[in-house]
């Protein structure tokens, strides 16, 4: 028996009410994303997930980093605001993290993981950041690392008041469940959902064919090409995530749409470019492409 409950992916799944802009709105009504990212060892995961978020049209977009990545962040968009944040060894720091409290509860939603590294520290920060705040919170990366070996963070992220996105690729999926990423690859869509209730979380499952799902009803993409399959493609991901959800959309709505567009602006790209040519950064500049198209 089919499960109706199974569903291809496509422009009619998603609700772009949201992109309209009035004409006497400010930058507040867009929303403001907080991205926890980055460490000397990944300098470029915090560039790259910023950049995607504020191209994806949230109205202020704070990146909060340990100092030593500013060296790297030419490449980074002007209009993100940086908190530069003292950090041990090239990573982020319990201490600096508090410092920033006050603009912490300002924003609409919050990023975790993009090229942080794993350590204490930054496992102290999660369960510091999900036994105090209550905003939005969308997990990639080393945030996913971090909770997979913590049962305190997992206990705390399966009652954490607000709406999560957790953004695993099958590796990081296969430490979340404790199972070998071999059984992910069996059964993604089980997976995805075990994940989804285990949080009471949105979990998108990242592959060539991406599974988002609330724990209930699934959307399978089927956009999207080899040529994502590059270092940085999943970090954009998370900025686009981010960036509908300080618009206003669900959890839910925001996955769909980001991984909608996400996929369909490496599609466009390849009108002009090749696989081996596009790049993570060209495909926040894709946007531009992806987003007229859709609405
Ligand atoms: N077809 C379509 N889409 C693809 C394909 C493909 N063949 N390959 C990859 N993608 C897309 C995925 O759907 C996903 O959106 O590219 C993105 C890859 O995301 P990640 O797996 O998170 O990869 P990455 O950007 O390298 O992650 C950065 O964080 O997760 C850690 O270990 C990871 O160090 C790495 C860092
Ligand atoms: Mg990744």
């Amino acid at each position: 028996i089919k499960d109706i409950k199974v569903k291809i992916l496509t422009a009619e799944d998603l609700e772009v009410s949201k992109f309209y802009r009035y004409p006497d709105s400010h930058k507040g009504d867009y929303g403001k994303v907080g991205i926890v990212a980055g460490s000397k060892y990944y300098p470029g995961a915090a560039v790259l997930c910023s950049n995607a978020a504020i191209k994806s049209g949230c109205g202020l977009c704070y990146l909060i980093t340990p100092q030593e990545t500013l060296y790297f962040q030419s490449l980074r968009k002007p209009e993100i605001i940086v908190l530069p944040v003292e950090s041990k060894e090239g990573v982020i720091s319990f201490d600096g993290f508090v410092k920033f409290k006050e603009y912490f509860a300002k924003l609409d939603v919050l990023g975790f993981g993009c090229g942080l590294t794993k350590n204490e520290e930054v496992e102290k920060i999660l369960i510091h950041i999900l036994e105090n705040f209550q905003i939005p919170i969308v997990i990639d990366a080393d945030g996913l690392n971090v909770l997979a070996s913590s049962q305190k963070a997992k206990n705390l992220l399966a009652i954490y008041k607000s709406q999560k996105v957790l953004t695993p690729h099958y590796m990081e999926a296969a430490r979340l469940l404790g199972v070998d990423v071999k059984d992910v690859a069996k059964n993604p869509i089980d997976a995805a959902k075990k994940i989804a209730r285990e949080f009471k979380s949105i979990c998108v499952l990242k592959g060539s064919r991406t599974i988002i799902t609330d724990g209930d009803e699934v959307f399978i993409n089927v956009l999207g090409n080899p040529g994502m399959a590059k270092g940085g493609s999943g970090d954009v991901l998370t900025g686009i995530i981010l960036s509908m959800i300080a618009q206003g959309y669900s959890a839910f709505e925001a996955a769909k749409i980001s991984v909608y567009l996400h996929s369909l602006s490496a599609d466009i790209l390849l009108e002009k470019k090749t696989m081996q040519t596009i790049l993570p950064s060209d495909v926040i500049e894709g946007l531009d492409s992806a987003i007229r198209r859709l609405i």
